[in-house]
């Protein structure tokens, strides 16, 4: 079957990867395929490096102020309230060490999470912190197993977006209200959904997001965002200095430069040292820009598409679907378990026989299809599950 190209992306968009022809990548939440321009971007900043005359005052300045407008344009919050991280559990950390929690305050995680939602916060019990790793009935937590959980010491809840394991969604609107209701903040990882659908987070009840940035949104191993509301951001109290968030490159040369110490309640205090970051940062700024160019919501529709195809091709009669079935809770991440989950292994060998590049995750098999993909990939897969010996 040929593939029905989707009109709303540009008709060239895999040419736009470097994904090679003979290999099938399904795993965009292990690892999103780097652009092109992305590498290109990359090359450009080693150039400079061979020649630091190159890395010019300006292009320190440049290289975070750049990445944070991209980013805050893909959050829909303004670039200065962007903190620049190096993944996902930076975010975790700097809540978690940074919230002011006393003994007998309670946080609420999910048992069967991602591991960076839940140990950062492990640690605190030490100072008599009650982290409460709730089990879920079916998968995730349910608002209705958070507001049962919920409780006048509960400060706050983390949890993942999008689940990695299960592929479902977390009702983070219903999730978010219950806890603005008791007073509560949520944190939410939004790892396996930024880049994969438009997002507006200033509009949803969210409190913190935070991020790793070579998934959905295809940027170089060790990027990540972080955006704290500002209410909650002003309650930070983290001792983090560094120098770049207080003075510039270029006010090392004068006699006696301004030290001017951000204020706690500003993003850019606690943005990852080395902000400029040339090898990884500038590269990530041209895939994210590359995704705001063909627009997030022709991405979320191919996404859509291919993972109604690869659903709607799947024998039920020996699959079982983890993740969810109806086209209004479904994500980018298809999960699937044989009947009989012993032959999860067997089944991943034989797509990683035929070229297949799918995950292996909670000894489930996870296909997570991304902008560079094709209907024709998605039906190579259904043909190799349905086709057991
Ligand atoms: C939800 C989620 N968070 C975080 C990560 C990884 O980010 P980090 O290594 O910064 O924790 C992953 C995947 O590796 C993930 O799926």
């Amino acid at each position: 079957m040929s593939s029905p190209h989707n009109a709303l992306l540009p008709p060239d968009v895999s040419g736009r990867f470097g994904l090679p022809a003979s290999r099938i990548w399904l795993n965009a939440a292990h690892q999103g395929a780097l652009p092109r321009i992305a590498a290109e971007q990359a090359r450009r900043a080693i150039e400079w490096k061979l020649d630091p005359a190159r890395m010019t005052p300006e292009r320190f300045a440049a290289v975070p102020l750049d990445l944070k407008k991209a980013l805050g344009t893909l959050l829909g919050v303004p670039a200065e309230e962007i903190i620049l991280t190096n993944g996902a559990s930076y975010g975790v950390h700097l809540l978690a060490n940074g919230l002011p929690l006393r003994s007998g305050d309670e946080v609420i995680v999910m048992d069967g999470d991602f591991p960076s939602n839940v140990l950062p916060w492990l640690g605190l019990r030490e100072q008599g912190v009650v982290v409460r790793v709730l089990r879920p009935a079916d998968e995730v937590l349910s608002a209705g197993e958070i507001e049962q959980a919920l409780t006048p010491r509960t400060r706050g809840v983390c949890v993942s977006w999008v689940h990695s394991f299960s592929g479902r969604r977390l009702d983070i609107s219903a999730i978010g209200s219950l806890c603005r209701e008791r007073g509560a903040w949520l944190a939410v990882n939004a790892t396996q959904i930024l880049g994969a659908r438009p997002l507006d987070v200033a509009s949803e009840p969210v409190d913190a997001v935070v991020a790793a940035g070579w998934k959905w949104l295809c940027g170089p191993y060790g990027t990540g965002l972080a955006w704290l509301r500002e209410p909650l951001r002003r309650t930070l109290r983290y001792n983090q200095a560094y120098w770049l968030a207080s003075q510039t490159q270029a006010s090392l040369g004068l006699e006696r430069p301004e030290i001017v110490i951000p204020e706690p309640g500003e993003a850019r205090r606690y943005d990852v040292f080395a902000t400029a970051n040339f090898f990884n940062f500038v590269p990530f700024r041209a895939s994210v820009e590359l995704l705001l160019e063909i627009g997030l919501e022709p991405v979320r529709c191919h996404i859509d598409t291919l993972v109604a195809r690869l659903i709607s091709g799947l024998d039920t009669a020996r699959l079982r679907l983890v993740s969810r079935e109806d086209p209004g809770e479904r994500t980018s991440l298809v999960v699937v378990s044989h009947r009989d989950p012993a032959r999860n292994p067997e089944l991943y060998g034989r797509l990683s026989s035929a070229g297949i590049h799918v995950a292996l995750r909670r000894g489930r098999i996870r296909v997570s299809p991304h902008l560079y993909n094709t209907a024709d990939q998605i039906d190579r897969v259904v043909s190799v599950l349905r086709d057991e010996p």
